[in-house]
């Protein structure tokens, strides 16, 4: 069959590139010789038709509302499988066996703990710091504890991989945790290595001196739940932020830093957060969301936890979490108004031409702030406990970049509009 190919015509003369077929019959055409050969590039900001790389992690169909880790759809992920059995499946790309799921478990149980010299650097942030701030700099100074890790050789940091992998996964936990801990001045709480990683979590952030955190309501398997569905989601902002820094040969503790400043702002991770303020200020101000949702028709407003660049259908995590926080809530025994002011929110929205002419839906930050208020998780820690469940997401990323050895810097182009040439001589005689 003959071989299928784009013609591209600039300037009265053809170009023919060739065409890419991803697994699930996406289409691509392959401009990686456009400028050498045309001297044009191609302009699209915001990246919203650019694949910026080939990858075998994650699937998302937003059209359809479908995602798939390795080929395994979300809600059978989300049904069965657990948080470090997911993380596996996405870095390593299978399931694993019952053995190396131990070993790995083992590996994150045993590297819980952080450097103690480690704990004065969170006594330099003044007590207002934002979490976010202080999880991306402790992270990025964690790779200096471990030098061997942190090489910027790519072969060793590679052959540290495994480690390295287990270890974040581990301690971003801790680092959370102790964020928490630090704002709210109270004294460090040392990892529980007997206890699974969402119980050991709660521990860090909950244990007192006279109460020892239990954790019996199933707030665990809510937060392991939690961790599952955003484990990872293609090239968003932050992942492809991780890419980036990884494709210059950065190495793996100073690329996820980067990733979780990528993700704090209020139209990626940060909106759990946003979501969680907007329905606050709704309950506050007596509106049943009405009001709201015409101020967001006249673009004076955002609904925060809608709208998705990908996804032009329902959000698969959303639905989840969606059925899953009202049971979640009943089991914690916490009866939250802003459930209510949500639904009807949702109700409205998916009624309302504006939102179903542009297929706004809700997205994964929708109901988790909810979800996380349940638990005991205060706002501003929400888009932390995002970054703890994107960790696998960006580490299998970064594995792909460092293990690709045809890899080239990631650098983009751009179309110049600002001054022509200016004479800085003319500046002098004025
Ligand atoms: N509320 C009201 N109008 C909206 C919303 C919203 N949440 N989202 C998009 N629109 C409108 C937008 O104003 C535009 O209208 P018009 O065509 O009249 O100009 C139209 O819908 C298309 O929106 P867009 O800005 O082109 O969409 P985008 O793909 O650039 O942005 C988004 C996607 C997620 C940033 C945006 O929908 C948004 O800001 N949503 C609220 C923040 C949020 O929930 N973010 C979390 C995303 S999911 C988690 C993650 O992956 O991080």
């Amino acid at each position: 069959m003959e071989e299928q190919t784009a013609l591209i015509r600039l300037d009265d003369i053809n170009y023919e590139f060739p065409l890419i077929l991803g697994t699930e019959g996406e289409k691509a055409f392959d401009i990686r010789s456009l400028r050498t050969k045309s001297k044009f590039i191609a302009f699209d900001e915001g990246y919203g038709n650019t694949g910026s790389c080939l990858s075998d992690i994650t699937f998302i169909d937003g059209e359809q509302g479908v995602l798939r880790h390795r080929g395994y759809p979300i809600e059978q992920l989300a049904a069965k499988s657990t948080f470090l059995e997911t993380a596996m499946l996405i870095i390593y790309g299978e399931l694993p066996a019952e053995e190396s799921l131990a070993v790995f478990r083992k590996r994150v149980s045993s590297s819980a703990s952080v450097h103690t010299s480690m704990h004065h650097h969170f006594e330099g942030f003044p007590g207002n710091s934002h979490p976010m701030s202080i999880l991306s700099a402790m992270l990025n100074a964690l790779g200096a504890y471990y030098p061997e890790m942190s090489s910027n050789d790519r072969d060793q940091d590679l052959a540290h991989f495994d480690e390295t992998a287990a270890l974040l996964i581990s301690k971003v936990r801790t680092l959370a945790a102790m964020t928490f801990r630090m704002k709210k001045g109270l004294p460090f709480v040392a990892p529980n290595h007997s206890r699974g990683y969402c119980e050991n979590f709660l521990h860090m952030m909950f244990t007192e001196p006279y109460f020892d955190y239990i954790d019996s309501v199933g707030a665990g398997d809510a937060l392991d739940l939690f961790l599952r569905l955003h484990a990872d989601h293609e090239q968003n902002c932050s992942t492809s932020t991780v890419r980036m820094v990884a494709s210059g040969g950065a190495n793996l503790f100073a690329s996820v830093s980067a990733g979780v400043c990528a993700l704090w702002g209020p139209s990626h991770g940060g909106a759990n957060m946003a979501v969680v303020q907007m329905l606050e200020d709704i309950h506050a101000s007596g509106d049943d969301g009405t009001r709201f949702i015409e101020a967001a028709k006249e673009g004076k407003a955002k609904l925060m936890g809608f709208g998705h660049r990908v996804y032009k259908n329902y959000d698969p995590r959303a639905k989840i979490l969606g059925k899953t926080v009202e049971q979640v809530l009943t089991q914690i025994g916490v009866d939250d108004p802003l459930l209510n002011i949500a639904r009807r929110l949702e109700q409205s929205a998916l009624e309302d031409e504006y939102f179903v002419s542009r297929k706004l839906y809700p997205n994964v930050d929708f109901y988790s702030g909810i979800l996380l208020r349940a638990i005991g998780i205060p706002p501003e820690m929400f888009t932390v406990m995002f970054a703890i469940g994107r960790m696998p997401g960006w580490i299998a990323n970064w594995k792909e970049i460092a293990e690709n050895p045809k890899g080239r810097i990631h650098r983009p182009r751009q179309i110049y509009t600002g001054h022509g040439l200016r004479d800085y001589q003319a500046l002098e005689k004025r």
